[in-house]
């Protein structure tokens, strides 16, 4: 794991966006795992401001709530269409998102994954961590070799996203979810949090026991993820003066 710690979202957005904006250039038709909730938002403005050729890339999406309607405006759909899709030239032939109104979930769960097979896997995925560990919406004890798959949400993620709904109860309680075994086939993971309500799930993540517990910890056995961290997330971490200083040393050779 690389731990990229930045002074702000700001910092460690551009570092992420130089990274996705590199892919995007060496391979025109690169296919990418797209996140969503406040955490991204910032990357998507950048890569917008960017002016990259998407015309070529092939999008996946985590996550969806199940039972939202398409056009609700916190539908993820929704969420993608306004913050990134229409501003960009993608196919959209080329966007997946997963259909929480699917007549049977199951099978669509793993049409998903078949897609993202045919595809050729994913390039590099996007990540986002819950204050309890969650990536995708793999809440705690998910099984660290799930697939893509219908999740029951946390109270916690419930609490987390009210301020979206207006009240927890309006929370859809019930999502499809890529699995963890999903994620950990990207050839890239790059996990951004800011705010130190991320400080200790990120702590966990990076230095504590992989558990499922703590979802986000697995990729401690992926091979390439970058953590992209402001400084208030990374309050928790023991050794984040040992990542500061690997950064900061970072030979040449190895820009980004
Ligand atoms: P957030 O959510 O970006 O809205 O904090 C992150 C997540 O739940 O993965």
């Amino acid at each position: 794991m690389e731990i990229i710690i930045q002074p702000t979202p700001e910092s460690a957005t551009d570092i992420a966006a130089r990274i996705i904006a590199r892919l995007l250039r060496e391979k025109p038709d690169a296919v990418l795992g797209l996140a969503t909730g406040s955490t991204p938002l910032l990357l998507y403005k950048k890569l917008i401001a960017m002016n990259l050729d998407w015309s070529r890339v092939t999008t996946f999406n985590l996550d969806e709530y199940i039972g939202l309607p398409r056009e609700h405006p916190q539908s993820y759909h929704s969420f993608m269409w306004e913050n990134l899709f229409q501003h960009v030239n993608l196919t959209k032939e080329n966007i997946h998102i997963p259909d929480g109104n699917a007549n049977d979930i199951p099978r669509f769960c793993s049409e998903y994954e078949a897609q993202i097979k045919a595809a050729g896997g994913i390039d590099l995925q996007v990540l986002g961590i819950g204050t309890d560990g969650h990536i995708g919406f793999n809440e705690p004890t998910s099984s660290l070799a799930s697939r893509t798959r219908i999740k029951t949400l946390t109270r916690q993620t419930c609490k987390d996203n009210a301020r979206f709904f207006g009240s927890e109860e309006a929370v859809p309680k019930h999502v499809i979810t890529m699995g963890i075994g999903t994620i950990m086939e990207a050839r890239q993971n790059l996990l951004l949090a800011f705010g130190t309500n991320k400080a200790q799930a990120v702590a966990e993540a990076v230095e504590g026991p992989i558990t499922s517990i703590n979802p986000a910890s697995i990729l401690q056995m992926h091979p390439v993820v970058k953590v992209c961290l402001d400084d208030p997330a990374a309050n928790d971490l023991q050794r984040a003066d040992y990542y500061r200083w690997v950064y900061a040393n970072k030979p040449a050779w190895q820009t980004l």
